[in-house]
């Protein structure tokens, strides 16, 4: 397993790159991220470039044998540029030039902006894609699907609608612009949404700009990607993502990556509403190309800069946090970053070593992690298998940022309590796209499907009728393609498999009520009520208050060879584990019981050898009894009662 780092010899001065160098090779860094702010460094001025400093950067370390991720430095086009040709500025939702001189505000569908983008991407291709010290290649930083009003993005957006609806009236039927006088009559009558609230703009527009702005980005980032492969058809190349407002479509913008990166900040105090596990997101991250990941941006100290600190890191997480990406399907974890910034906005947002360059508690803890990292080499080859699938949908996701439903909604969410209960089992769970083959998975879970997305209602049918267990909630098949409302009951083109239909629904939000399972045992839920009437399911819930009390509110329907169960509110995290326990115990998917909470269990294997990561993502002290005795590959010797620290990890052979 490959310890990194994120360095910026641009902002240091050239007597610190030997010494940083030294330190790495000796703390047992293997890779450093170069590059991918330093545009006005390579580029001083139109055509001049100046690349001497990097090949003595790179050089500095692969002396050293740490290899190099180079970056492309196009998120930061050099003042000057922007100066020369003002229109490759983003325009944001007021129709105004979004303000230069911060980062990343390059439209990326600007003619000159891409001619600059290409030929300095060109360039670093020339020169390096050949060099043996470059291990992999990161286009741009953190790519978006930028919602820019500019001309340009304006002009193709309306031609991108064109080319898929061929005619406006095609377009006016889509978008159903009869409602409100909204019908074009000349493409120029096409806008991208305005600032004006969401909540009285066109769904069925918005959903397509969302569509719209990702496939520029996926544009954009295939377009570097192939110039770089040009040069050097077997060169690595991928892009790192973070979890933004503006995401792009991940499965297809890593579709012609060769691995997925994601920049990984998970949560330093683990307490309130939104502090969730990382590991759904690292589930997600790995289910993008379902196969293992890199981290490109690790947590490293407390965070901020535009927003006040966080505290730092516990004892524990420097490390622990590393692994438990690991334990998810990162091969490689790159620190963000070597050293704390001591100038420019983010001189907060902490790395590895303070701003005084005196390595402390962080730092130590860190090295430790390299040492571990390097008696991992025998997990290098493994993966996780799952027997649980989680469905995750762009689609579904812009379409609920477009409108939220009800208070307290959110549609990650609805994804995360499942995993969360699921995970308390010790089982591996992939979140993937609904269109993956999910012939191979005991479980199905899909939460909110609520677009309706013909290949992945075809999927979800396909794997009931051939004996799968699908688990479907609230708010699914309410939107066809467009984001219009479907016109039949809920869950519409799903009834069928469901076995039940909605005759009404309560947007309940803030307020709560309960539930009670078939074995009578109490649960609360909030948020949203789906009133059952039941066609051929039986119920497994039934609602306790209001006028609904006595309906349904789960359902569980046999249909062909399989099983499909409707959660038709959002429950207490209680009542998650009670129905995952029963999910896991009616399709034998093997288990681990009485975890202590907090522990979280993966498992990665190579098909001869299992290797078991318990990881103590929790403040406490956790102590674990294993079935029998097992060889730690971290301590060397045969274990059978684990001990571990907060944030600790244990891994291993079953
Ligand atoms: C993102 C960016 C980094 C840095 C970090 C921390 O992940 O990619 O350049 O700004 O956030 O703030
Ligand atoms: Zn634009």
């Amino acid at each position: 397993m490959k310890i990194g780092v994120d360095y910026y010899p641009e902002q240091w001065d050239r007597s610190l790159w030997q010494a940083d160098a030294d330190l790495m090779a000796k703390t047992g860094v293997k890779l450093v991220r170069l590059g991918e702010f330093s545009w006005s460094r390579l580029e001083p001025s139109d055509g001049q470039f100046d690349l001497q400093w990097l090949d003595e950067a790179i050089s500095t370390f692969s002396r050293h044998a740490i290899g190099i991720v180079l970056c492309t430095p196009t998120s930061c086009p050099p003042l000057w540029m922007y100066e020369t040709y003002p229109d490759i500025v983003q325009v944001g939702a007021d129709g105004k030039r979004i303000p230069i001189g911060i980062r990343a505000h390059r439209c990326i569908n600007a003619p000159m902006f891409l001619y600059y983008a290409k030929r300095i991407t060109e360039l670093l291709a020339r020169r390096y894609a050949n060099n043996p010290a470059i291990a992999a290649w990161q286009i741009d930083n953190e790519i978006e699907a930028y919602p820019c009003t500019c001309d340009v993005c304006r002009n193709q957006f309306r031609d991108w609608l064109l080319d898929k609806h061929d005619t406006l009236e095609n377009i006016n039927a889509a978008f159903g612009n009869s409602v409100w006088s909204g019908e074009y009559s000349d493409i120029s009558q096409i806008n991208p949404p305005t600032d004006y609230p969401k909540a009285w703009q066109n769904p069925a527009l918005c959903l397509e700009f969302s569509r719209f702005s990702s496939d520029s980005a996926v544009k954009y980032i295939n377009d570097m990607s192939q110039i770089i492969k040009l040069e050097n058809p077997r060169a690595k190349v991928t892009a790192n993502i973070c979890f933004t407002k503006n995401q792009p479509d991940l499965y297809k913008l890593f579709d012609s990556l060769d691995f997925t990166a994601y920049d990984n900040y998970p949560p330093i105090i683990m307490s309130g509403d939104k502090k969730a596990s990382h590991a759904f997101v690292l589930d997600l991250i790995r289910g993008v190309k379902q196969k293992n990941f890199w981290i490109m941006e690790q947590l490293s100290g407390a965070t901020g800069g535009w927003t006040p600190m966080s505290p730092t890191p516990r004892p524990g997480q420097i490390k622990g946090y590393a692994m438990q990406a690991m334990a998810h399907g990162a091969d490689t974890v790159m620190f963000f970053r070597w050293r704390t910034a001591n100038k420019g906005a983010e001189m907060f947002w902490h790395g590895l070593i303070d701003h005084s360059n005196v390595p402390s508690r962080r730092f130590k803890e860190f090295a430790d992690l390299c040492q571990t990292a390097h008696k991992l080499s025998v997990i290098e080859t493994t993966e996780l298998v799952s027997d649980i699938a989680i469905l995750y949908s762009h689609d579904a996701h812009w379409a609920f940022g477009i409108q939220p439903q009800v208070e307290g909604f959110d549609y990650l969410d609805q994804l995360r309590y499942f995993h969360s209960a699921f995970a308390r089992y010790g089982v591996n769970i992939d979140v993937i796209s609904p269109t993956a083959d999910l012939t191979k998975y005991k479980a199905v879970i899909a939460p909110a499907m609520y677009i309706y997305e013909k290949n992945a209602a075809e999927n979800i049918y396909r794997y009931v009728i051939k004996g799968g267990t699908l688990v479907m909630t609230a708010r699914s098949g309410v939107k066809d393609q467009y984001n219009n409302c479907i016109m039949e009951p809920l869950p519409t083109v799903f009834r069928e498999v469901i076995g039940a239909e909605v005759t009404e629904y309560d947007p309940i939000g803030g307020h709560e009520q309960g539930i009670k399972d078939f074995a009578g045992n109490k649960f609360k839920c909030r948020q949203w009520c789906d009133i059952l009437e039941l066609t051929t399911a039986r119920a497994y819930a039934e609602y306790t208050d209001f006028f609904y009390s006595g309906s349904p509110a789960v359902s569980m329907n046999r249909y062909c060879s399989g099983v499909a169960y409707y959660v038709g509110t959002v429950c207490d995290a209680e009542f998650y584990e009670s129905f995952a326990g029963n999910i896991i115990k009616q399709t034998g998917i093997p288990r681990l019981k009485d975890l202590p909470r907090g522990v979280e269990v993966t498992t990665r294997t190579n098909g001869l050898d299992d290797y078991i990561f318990f990881f103590n993502n929790s403040d406490k002290e956790a102590d674990i009894e294993l079935p029998k005795a097992m060889f730690s590959i971290i301590k060397g010797n045969d274990m059978e009662k684990l001990h571990l620290d907060p944030f600790d990890m244990e891994i291993v052979r079953k």
